[in-house]
């Protein structure tokens, strides 16, 4: 049953942006507008008082949920102190304890970091590290990446979408290989990487250890090890980019844990900050050591490098986690996969169930995941796609979501998958 709504202040709010913000933002043309007044845990509220559960954590942003208590408290503290500091000339007391929080994070105790505020800001300053460290332009990436859309990070982000108005610009970095998700096609992916890197133009491999917005898309066990070995064997700087899947997401700290690696260079953000614009590239000291500072000035740095604010936030995210939320990604994977499970036998429009933790994608039919979108929203529940065709219902709740408000969102969802199976019979 679709609820009772009204939509009069978002359709109000909507109209006034449309007016002043640059129109490629966003649709301002919806017909069912949101415009969010609060959130709070799992909870969203628009500006009209219509409740939403959340299902997207904010582009993976709010992990530990919308304004957690430990994450506002460690922002209010540091907001009875200081705003904003002076990164690379007095730093904040707060980046040095935030960095060394994260340091002790790491797969190998020689980390060392740079702090930046989007996941974009964070890959461009892996890509000129890397590129210092080596000398060399090129950098391997993979079909369906989304690195940002910054100058560098576009290089490595596929999606014609994001690419083809700004062709002049890009200098054509980026070799593109395909995202393997089984073993014949990793060893294939393999061959031919190493084919690109005998070549000696490329100085860098850049990979999301679980493929985000290209569809929630895991590789075979074993496949991230190689990789990092043969960037090893050719002196490539091998950078994971953890955006969007690590900071607790998936269940271990980073996505790449599970298979032991330390790579050279790790990108973070979004979760990083607790809602804060927070990100951090994580580097070992080969990579970290490459830019050196010339006349007394930082030559890669910016005006709210290490924000007190946001370093306070991103320690209260730690604090957070460890609290006991870091082991609720696991549970909440279990509870989603389990019901998706029951909806692939039910449902012929559920096509395939990937992911781990709290990053749980339902590729479904075509056109299929965007009609779920649509329809859960007017039922209540916050839920988007990924994949480069929309294919993908991506399932990434706040891990302090309880397992009743779980279950709801989950109920909502399927029914949203009846509806929207239902029309595409009629049509
Ligand atoms: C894996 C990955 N890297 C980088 C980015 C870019 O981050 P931002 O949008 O904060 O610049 C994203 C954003 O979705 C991402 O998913």
């Amino acid at each position: 049953m679709t609820r009772k709504y009204s939509k009069a202040r978002s359709s109000a709010a909507l109209k006034a942006l449309s007016k002043v913000e640059v129109g490629q933002v966003m649709d301002f043309t919806s017909d069912f507008p949101v415009v969010i007044e609060k959130a709070s845990g799992a909870a969203v509220i628009d500006v009209d008082g219509n409740r939403y559960l959340d299902m997207t954590s904010f582009f993976g942003a709010a992990l530990v949920g919308h304004r957690n208590p430990v994450v506002l408290g460690a922002i209010r503290r540091q907001l009875g102190r200081l705003l904003h500091g002076m990164g690379d000339v007095h730093p904040p007391a707060v980046k040095a304890k935030f960095l060394s929080k994260l340091a002790k994070r790491m797969p190998a105790p020689d980390y060392k970091g740079l702090l930046s505020l989007n996941g974009s800001d964070a890959v461009e300053t892996a890509l000129k590290f890397a590129t210092a460290a080596t000398k060399k332009a090129g950098i391997i990436a993979f079909k369906g990446a989304y690195h940002g859309l910054t100058g560098g990070a576009l290089e490595v982000t596929w999606n014609p979408v994001f690419r083809s108005q700004f062709q002049s610009t890009l200098a054509g970095r980026g070799r593109f290989v395909p995202y393997p998700t089984d073993h014949e096609t990793a060893a294939k992916v393999l061959e031919k990487v190493e084919q690109i890197a005998s070549s000696g133009e490329v100085g860098a491999i850049i990979i999301e250890p679980i493929l985000g917005r290209g569809g929630i898309k895991v590789p075979p066990p074993g496949f991230l090890s190689d990789l990092a070995k043969l960037a090893a064997r050719h002196n490539l700087v091998f950078i994971t980019d953890e955006i969007y899947c690590g900071a607790g997401r998936t269940g271990t700290y980073l996505a790449s844990d599970i298979e032991g690696l330390a790579p050279d260079v790790i990108c973070l953000g979004k979760a990083l900050g607790g809602g804060m614009p927070l990100s951090a590239c994580m580097m070992r000291p080969w990579v970290a050591d490459a830019v050196h500072g010339a006349s007394h000035e930082a030559v890669h740095t910016s005006t709210f490098l290490g924000h007190p604010i946001a370093c306070a936030a991103g320690l209260g995210v730690m604090q957070a986690l460890d609290k006991g939320l870091a082991g609720r990604a696991a549970q909440i994977g279990g509870l989603i996969t389990n019901k998706a499970q029951e909806w692939q036998q039910k449902y012929p429009v559920v096509l395939e169930i990937r992911g781990r933790g709290a990053m749980i994608g339902i590729e479904m039919a075509p056109g299929v995941a965007s009609q779920v979108v649509a329809i859960a929203l007017r039922k209540g529940v916050m839920v988007l796609t990924e994949g480069v065709s929309n294919e993908t219902l991506a399932l990434m709740p706040p891990l302090v979501i309880t397992d009743r408000e779980l279950n709801r969102a989950l109920n909502i969802i399927e029914s949203a998958i009846v509806e929207s199976q239902k029309s595409l019979i009629i049509t």
